[in-house]
């Protein structure tokens, strides 16, 4: 008894557990966006005027179905929580206290809520607060997103030039504000007539909101709300211009650290030095597929070739199937030969590969010609088998 409580509370740790891989907590992805929809749904149905009492409870119990999905996610959680690594070396009864206080708990209690405030009778699904569990729910979507980690990544590498662009933002809409102020105070008092009111017009401005609500009517006022309206355009093009590289940079150095997991897999790359290496890491990308896919189709034009770091893949000969397993490499034919695929190659098995991009590899022959040497080698090994010549290989 007391062996199998363990094994059964891991197990719904991991299916809970994002972003894990496995069916069972796949499912469960799904089975929560699909109950969060429904709520968030029926939130915004029953804030609509002049529902028939028969939809405002049916909305009522819609909410409240979605509510009781949660609470149970949190009971579930809360019991789990001991299997977290976080929470390593601390007694149960200390990692569930450590997880309902932590960010991750306090959400799930709150989505979890208005099961209780409903069932209390102090709220319906139509009430002025129900909204509020919009927000909430959608706060659980975070953990569908892994982009909010890379994201939070992003603005802490590149917090010093975010906070260059924030600095040039908060000069600009200061002078643009006090400019205005000046200019506008006596033909608009209560628009421009306080440094506060002037600041929202400056800020509607710079950020290319423009709602209109206040607007310069002297020859300086329109003057600056010129120069702001521009200055907005590039101060936004900056800040994402800035968080666009960021996120590319991060995804390279995510593929690098994948690549190079992958990349001791392959027992070619194994004798070569660590500078040359990194040189081909760089190069490399990490695909994974599924079995019964076609990684490369006879006849087609080759852009690239790939070495098998996991998995195995089927090539399809006129003479019938070869398996190539870990290690292995294929579609350097085309590449060398500079002429359509030879054969359809097809995974067989869920596989891991490295690709090689046909430019990379032509630097690669010229930079490394050993690694290109090894590839020629067993490229006219396989040509001379496909055209049945195999004991001629080794001597030519
Ligand atoms: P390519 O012609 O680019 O695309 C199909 C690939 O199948 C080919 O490169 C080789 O990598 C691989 N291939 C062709 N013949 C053989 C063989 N006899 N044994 C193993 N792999 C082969």
């Amino acid at each position: 008894m007391a062996a199998t409580a363990p094994s059964r509370r891991a197990r719904a740790y991991a299916a809970l557990r994002y972003p894990d891989t496995s069916h069972v907590s796949r499912r469960w992805r799904s089975i929560h966006l699909l109950v969060l929809g429904i709520g968030l749904l029926a939130i915004a149905a029953s804030s609509t005027d002049g529902l028939p009492t028969w939809l405002t409870q049916l909305l009522t119990i819609a909410v409240l179905g979605v509510a009781f999905v949660f609470t149970a996610e949190y009971a579930v959680r809360l019991w789990s929580a001991p299997e977290s690594p976080r929470y390593a070396g601390l007694s149960d009864g200390m990692a569930r206290l450590r997880w309902a206080v932590s960010t991750n708990g306090a959400i799930c209690l709150l989505a979890a809520l208005p099961l209780f405030v409903i069932a209390l009778g102090t709220m319906r699904a139509d009430n002025q607060h129900a909204p509020i569990f919009c927000i909430i729910w959608v706060l659980s979507l975070a953990r569908h997103a892994p982009a909010m980690g890379t994201l939070a990544r992003v603005i802490s590498n590149e917090r010093a030039t975010l906070t260059s662009v924030v600095v040039i933002f908060l000069m600009v809409l200061i002078i643009a504000a006090t400019g205005a102020h000046i200019m506008e105070r006596d033909g608009q008092p209560k628009t421009f007539g306080t440094l506060p009111d002037a600041l929202w017009w400056a800020v509607v401005t710079l950020t290319t909101t423009g709602y209109g609500d206040t607007v310069p009517l002297t020859a300086g006022g329109r003057m600056i709300g010129s120069v702001v309206m521009v200055s907005g355009i590039l101060v936004l093009a900056l800040m994402t211009g800035i968080l666009a590289t960021g996120f590319a940079e991060e995804e390279r150095r995510r593929e690098y650290l994948r690549v190079w997991d992958q990349i001791t897999k392959v027992p070619m790359f194994a004798s070569l030095g660590t500078v040359t290496l990194s040189e081909i890491v760089s190069k490399l990308r990490v695909r994974n597929y599924p079995p019964r896919i076609i990684v490369v189709r006879r006849d087609e034009p080759g852009e690239s070739m790939f070495f098998i770091s996991e998995g195995e893949v089927e090539v399809r000969l006129p003479r019938g199937a070869v398996a190539l397993g870990q290690g292995a490499f294929f579609g350097e034919m085309a590449l060398l030969d500079r002429l359509p695929r030879s054969a359809t190659v097809v995974t067989t098995r869920p596989t891991t590969l490295l690709v090689l991009y046909a430019s990379d590899f032509y630097e690669i022959a010229a930079n490394i010609p050993s690694l290109v040497e090894a590839v020629e080698r067993e490229a006219r090994r396989r040509r001379a088998e496909n055209r049945g010549e195999a004991a001629t290989v080794e001597t030519t």
